[in-house]
């Protein structure tokens, strides 16, 4: 089934680069209602859980130790065709291949620290709020 919710962390390093601010406004510009929204760590154990689905992978060691090494924000963000839209909006995950405008062109490194997460699929946006959120932190 088609929702119209999407789910979103600013990772650590756009955190740490003072970045939260700008990204939440473009998240606003382009028309995303915020209804759920913290200030939070992941622990080892959170991290590993979120992308289980990458942990054969060579950098998913790389991936949790940095995601897990200062404060995130997730949101839970709400728009007609959320999911889609905001992979389109934060862009390529490699930033140096992001589209012009984009979160990733404007606020990634790199291929590893690359600003923003935004899920790939409705049924993964349900899971990942839920992960982060209980019902009566979603308005
Ligand atoms: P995300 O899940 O965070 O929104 O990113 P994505 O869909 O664009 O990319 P995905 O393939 O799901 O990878 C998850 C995250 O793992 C890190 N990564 N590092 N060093 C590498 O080759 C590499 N490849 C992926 C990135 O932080 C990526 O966003
Ligand atoms: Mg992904």
């Amino acid at each position: 089934m088609k929702t119209n919710r999407t789910f979103t962390m600013i990772k650590p390093d756009a955190v740490e680069n003072g970045h939260t601010g700008a990204i939440l406004e473009k998240i606003n510009a382009a028309g995303f209602r915020i209804v759920a929204l913290k200030k939070t760590q992941l622990t080892l154990n959170d991290a590993q859980s979120f992308y289980s689905v990458h942990k054969e992978r060579p950098f998913f060691d790389e991936l949790v130790t940095f995601m897990t090494r200062g404060p995130i924000v997730a949101a839970i963000l709400e728009k007609e065709n959320a999911v889609d839209d905001f992979r389109a909006l934060i862009g390529a995950t490699n930033p140096a291949e992001a589209a012009e405008g984009t979160i990733r062109k404007l606020y990634a490194t790199s291929m590893g620290e690359n600003a923003v997460h935004g899920s790939d699929s409705d049924e993964n946006a349900a899971i990942e709020g839920a992960f982060h959120f209980s019902g009566r932190e979603i308005f």
